[in-house]
C-alpha cells in the first residue's frame, strides 16, 4: 500500500472515530435529559439495552444493527419527555384519555431524533417498540415482519424489565410470571423467533443483566 492510499486510511479511520465519538456525545447528551426528565426511564432503558443486546446477537443481528439497537434500546422512550407530568407521574393506573396521551411518546421520540443521520436506524426502533406482531400495537399498527427485527427484539427485552419492575399500582412480577407471560404472547404480541432466543440462556444471565441499579 502506497503512503497516499495509507494517508487515506488513516484519515477515514480517524473521521469515523470522530464521527462515533459525536455520535456517542449526542447519545450521552439525550440520556441526560432523559435522566433529568424521568430517572426511573433513564434506569429502565440502561437495563433494557442489556436485554436486547443479548437477544440481538441471539437472533442473528449483524454489527450495524446491533449499534443501533443499542442507541435505539438505550433512546427507546425519549418519547416520555413530551408526556405531561399529571400523567407520566401519576401514582395509578391511567384512564383512557390519559393513555391516550402517553402513546404518543413513541412519535415524539421519533420526531426528537429526525434529522440526526447517525440515529436514522434507531429512530425506526423508537418508532415501531410498541408494535405487536399481530397488528395490535401502536402506533402504526404495523404486523409481523412489517416491524423491523430489532424493534421487535426490543419489544420483549422492554416487556420483560417492566413486568420484573415495580410500578407505583403493582409489585413486579417474579421471573416465572415475567416468562409465561412471554411464552403466552408469542405469536400474538411478541415475535415468537425472539421469545425462543429468550428461552436458550438460563435465567441467571437475565437476572444478572437486569439487576437493579
Ligand atoms: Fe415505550
Amino acid at each position: 500500500m502506497g503512503a497516499t492510499a495509507i494517508k487515506n486510511t488513516n484519515q477515514t479511520r480517524e473521521s469515523f472515530d470522530n464521527d462515533e465519538e459525536t455520535n456517542r456525545a449526542i447519545l450521552n447528551s439525550l440520556l441526560a435529559v432523559l435522566k433529568t426528565r424521568d430517572a426511573d426511564t433513564y434506569d429502565h432503558s440502561k437495563r433494557t439495552v442489556k436485554v436486547s443486546l443479548l437477544l440481538g446477537r441471539e437472533c442473528g443481528l449483524d454489527l450495524k444493527e446491533m449499534r443501533s439497537l443499542e442507541f435505539g434500546a438505550l433512546l427507546h422512550d425519549i418519547g416520555k419527555i413530551g408526556v405531561p407530568d399529571n400523567v407520566l407521574r401519576k401514582p395509578g393506573k391511567l384512564n383512557d384519555f390519559e393513555w391516550a396521551i402517553m402513546r404518543r411518546h413513541p412519535d415524539f421520540g421519533e420526531e426528537i431524533l429526525r434529522g440526526l443521520s447517525c440515529f436514522a436506524e434507531a429512530r425506526t426502533i423508537v418508532a415501531q417498540h410498541h408494535e405487536k406482531w399481530d397488528g395490535s400495537g401502536y402506533p402504526l399498527g404495523l404486523r409481523g415482519e412489517e416491524i423491523a427485527l430489532s424493534a421487535r427484539v426490543l419489544f420483549v427485552a422492554d416487556a420483560f424489565d417492566a413486568m420484573t419492575s415495580d410500578r407505583v399500582y403493582r409489585l413486579a412480577r417474579s421471573y416465572e410470571e415475567a416468562i409465561a407471560e412471554l411464552d403466552s404472547c408469542a405469536g400474538t404480541q411478541f415475535d415468537s423467533r425472539v421469545v425462543a432466543a429468550f428461552h436458550r440462556f438460563p435465567r441467571e444471565d437475565w437476572e444478572r443483566l437486569t439487576r437493579r441499579i
